[in-house]
């Protein structure tokens, strides 16, 4: 695991952004997942700046990893806006940037049939060839997408029932900036489950400011455990990078080691 820490969160999307455009001119089909949250609009700016400097998306497939149960747009329509997951991804990135629209995943939470809905979901992410490069951020309460505390780390795409926690905290993010009553917040979601995440090829976890420290140093260097999804990174196999700015990287206990690695990689060209 690769944790690399920086100044600030202009710094983190930077280097985030600058992985993922790694991989889109290395396999310019190459299949993204990508995340949701206020974590990722920098790393989304950066990577809209590299598109207008010529970094092309025409053949790249996206996958997101959750949506509100109830909501979703048409992209081809984009004019219903809501509070759905796909209308952030709209405004956030797929507006700005030449992907082509039936190349684009996000679950759409309207769905009249969640369960064979998730199914197909899931085949559809077996039939791209999977996921190269997973984008994910990290909720209060630990979460991966929105697998709260007691998912199981198999768990596949599914309906998921959403903590008090995540509905105030993006409530405060998102819901309230918009006017909408808490109460008309959708209390369950879709979601890739840990399982589904953990099949990506490569992960890439970013996060920022003091209020995350605390369950980025449980992710990274506590136990295991279905209470902290995120832990389950540390049961990938392949290339994962932990981008952190300074606050959120703040509760790690081996801080000074891994600053110490990614010196070490810098010296002698392996980064
Ligand atoms: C939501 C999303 C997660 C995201 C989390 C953190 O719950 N489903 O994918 O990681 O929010 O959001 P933020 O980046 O706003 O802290």
């Amino acid at each position: 695991m690769d944790i690399i820490i920086r100044d600030n969160y202009a710094e983190m999307s930077r280097y985030a952004a600058g992985i993922i455009a790694g991989y889109v001119k290395n396999k310019p089909n190459c299949v993204l997942g990508l995340a949701t949250g206020s974590t990722p609009i920098g790393t989304y700016k950066e990577l809209i700046r590299m598109h207008k400097e010529g970094l092309d998306f025409s053949r790249v497939v996206t996958f997101n990893l959750d949506e509100y149960l109830g909501l979703g747009i048409d992209l081809d329509k984009p004019y219903d806006l809501d509070q759905s997951y796909a209308r952030f991804m709209y405004e956030e990135l797929f507006s700005h940037i030449n992907i082509k629209k039936e190349n684009i995943h996000v679950p759409d939470g309207r769905t009249k049939d969640p369960e064979k809905y998730c199914q197909w979901y899931e085949e559809e992410i077996k039939k791209a060839g999977g996921i190269d490069l997973q984008l994910l951020g990290i909720g209060g309460d630990g979460h991966w997408a929105f697998n709260e505390p007691g998912s199981s780390l198999a768990s596949r795409t599914r309906i998921q029932a959403l903590t008090k926690q995540t509905l105030d905290d993006n409530y405060e993010s998102f819901y309230k900036k918009a006017g909408v009553d808490r109460d008309k917040m959708p209390h369950f979601a879709i979601t890739m489950g840990v399982g589904t995440i953990l099949e990506a090829r490569n992960i890439i976890m970013i996060a920022n400011g003091v209020k995350k420290a605390d369950v980025v140093a449980k992710s990274i260097e506590g136990p295991v455990t279905s209470q902290i999804t995120a832990s389950a990174i540390q049961l990938h196999g392949g290339g994962i990078t932990v981008v952190l700015d300074k606050d959120a990287a703040s509760k790690l206990k081996n801080l000074d080691h891994y600053v110490h690695i990614e010196r070490l990689k810098c010296q002698y060209g392996l980064s």
